[in-house]
């Protein structure tokens, strides 16, 4: 059994697994558009983190993890409990360089009442730089990903942009005047 792993579980992996490798999947695109009132925020001012929105002709790429099939209970167990708030587990093709495996993928829909619209980068960078949670800072998500993401030689601009937004690089708050 393989899962997908697009957000903190490229960087935060907390499970056991067999293997790790480089994928992507086809039609979806990581976005951080999912609140997180339990993780990097708090119910009342709940962070920000990734999901996926669909794009077609467009490839989210990330890491596959293969797990052990006689730990596959508990661990599915824990990582629904971890991806409690508005993630599904999906079942999606998982594509590697030389090959597809069927797998799944956590998945907050745009039907959950965790779901986001219509945020500017600038918005979701603001909330970011001023959500703690239980798990940690909101910035230390995006930066740990950003980071994850560029060891994969993967260039992801929406992370890219929101990582340079909350170091300061491109920083510009929208006048006041
Ligand atoms: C994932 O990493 O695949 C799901 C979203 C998250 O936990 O950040």
């Amino acid at each position: 059994m393989w899962i997908f792993g697009y957000g903190s579980l490229i960087w935060k992996t907390g499970f056991t697994f067999e293997s790790r490798e480089p994928a992507f999947i086809n039609g979806w695109q990581r976005r951080f558009c999912q609140a997180s009132p339990d993780h990097r925020g708090t119910p009342e001012f709940p962070g920000r983190v990734v999901t996926l929105i669909q794009a077609p002709g467009e490839q989210c790429h990330g890491i596959a993890y293969r797990l052990p099939s006689d730990q596959l209970e508990e661990i599915i167990e824990e990582l629904d409990y971890r991806e409690k708030n508005g993630y599904e587990r999906l079942a999606i093709d998982i594509h590697f360089r030389d090959r597809t495996e069927l797998g799944f993928v956590y998945h907050a829909d745009e039907q959950n009442p965790s779901f986001v619209r219509e945020e500017s980068p600038f918005e979701i960078a603001n909330r970011i730089s001023q959500s703690h949670g239980p798990s940690g800072s909101n910035i230390e998500y995006v930066l740990e990903l950003q980071k994850a993401l560029r060891e994969q030689q993967i260039i992801d601009s929406h992370v890219t942009e929101l990582a340079d937004l909350i170091s300061g690089q491109a920083f510009e708050p929208p006048s006041t005047e």
